[in-house]
């Protein structure tokens, strides 16, 4: 069966958006509005896996759809929306806890970084996590997800859950008129030069939200003197750039700093370093420097702007929530008559 082609993917609202999540994730979702209907969530369910104040929760929330709406997601051709207003993610994600089976969910490699050493005291959502995610995708039976390269293996397990249901229901699918398969398999979009940006101050450590040190990482919300001040203290190596990307290899922060460049100029590894071959880093991080806070001071500028109007980021959310759970509550509507729930 061919399925309506439509975007779909999500973002934590867990404070510190920074440039891995802007690079690998929401530039993308800028670019793929010109070719598909796009659904834009900000996935405060998600969140909750671990501890959130209450009273940051909001804000994160806000924050996060600020971002989207400052790099330029139109709201009103595409949705925009908090997953908690669509109640048909957690429903539709116990119908998945009851298709995935342990084995999957125990390779997770995510939950056993997060999780740690302390498993026992982890909580049962943070275990559950690919599920929901899941479920996020298939509400609304999203055929592309962009994502950065950490979220992979969530995407294999989305697959794998859609196939499983599309097999196990396969005579009550057809029975109820809904076709040979009922979910789509989602493909991951996982490219450009940024899909794992790296920490500034260790090549080898993905640039992360809840790493202890703000110099790891640059966030959308740090203002000129903050850009330039991380880029011009990020580690690097004695060598010059060299003039091929194998010249890269067993240089992780020249490689690092190298593909943010890439991706902020919109080219590739190549041509950034047809550009700087034999250069000194002092003058790859001047120009690195200006680059990025020519593309992310307007953006600062523009979610601070929209902070001060948290009215106006209501609605938006309010007015994705309930298109969105138009095509999630269709969707349910069916699994429910699929699984064989006797429903209004
Ligand atoms: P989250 O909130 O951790 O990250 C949001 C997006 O940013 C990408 N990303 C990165 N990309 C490149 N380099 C990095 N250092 C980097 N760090 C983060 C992530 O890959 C992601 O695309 N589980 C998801 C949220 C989610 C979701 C979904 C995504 C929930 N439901 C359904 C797609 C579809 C997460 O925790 O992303």
């Amino acid at each position: 069966m061919a399925f309506k082609e439509l975007v779909f993917s999500g973002v934590q609202p867990t404070g510190n958006l920074h440039l891995g999540n802007y690079l690998g994730a929401i530039t993308r979702f800028v670019a793929l509005q010109a070719r598909y209907d796009c659904i834009y969530c900000v996935v405060d369910m998600h969140a909750i896996t671990v501890w959130q104040d209450p009273a940051e929760l909001p804000k994160n929330t806000r924050e996060v759809t600020a971002a989207f709406l400052a790099c330029g997601i139109d709201p009103k051709r595409n949705i925009v929306f908090n997953q908690s207003q669509v109640a048909e993610h957690a429903e539709l994600a116990w119908v998945f806890n009851c298709v995935a089976r342990m084995g999957w969910l125990n390779r997770m490699t995510q939950f056993k970084e997060k999780a740690g050493k302390d498993r026992e005291n982890a909580s049962v959502g943070l275990y559950a996590y690919p599920t929901l995610m899941a479920a996020d995708i298939l509400a609304y039976r999203a055929t592309h997800v962009p994502v950065g390269e950490d979220q992979k293996q969530h995407l294999e397990l989305t697959r794998d859950i859609a196939q499983k249901f599309n097999n196990d229901f396969a005579v009550s699918i057809r029975d109820h008129g809904h076709g040979d398969v009922f979910f789509p398999l989602t493909e991951p979009l996982i490219s450009g030069p940024a899909t794992r940006v790296m920490s500034l101050r260790d090549g080898t450590k993905k640039m992360s939200k809840s790493d202890p040190s703000d110099y790891s990482r640059i966030n959308l919300t740090d203002d000129a003197d903050t850009i330039a001040q991380k880029i011009r203290k990020a580690k690097t190596d004695p060598e010059p750039l060299p003039s091929e990307p194998a010249g890269l290899k067993k240089r992780p922060e020249a490689e690092n700093l190298l593909g943010i460049y890439a991706a902020l100029a919109d080219s590739t590894e190549e041509q950034a370093l047809k550009q700087f071959a034999g250069a000194q880093f002092s003058t790859f991080k001047t120009a690195l420097v200006d680059l990025a806070v020519a593309k992310l001071e307007p953006v600062a500028a523009e979610m601070k702007r929209l902070s001060a109007d948290p009215g106006h980021v209501d609605e938006v959310l309010a007015d994705g929530g309930a298109r969105a759970q138009a095509i999630a509550a269709e969707t349910m509507k069916a699994v429910k008559d699929i699984v064989g729930f006797v429903r209004r």
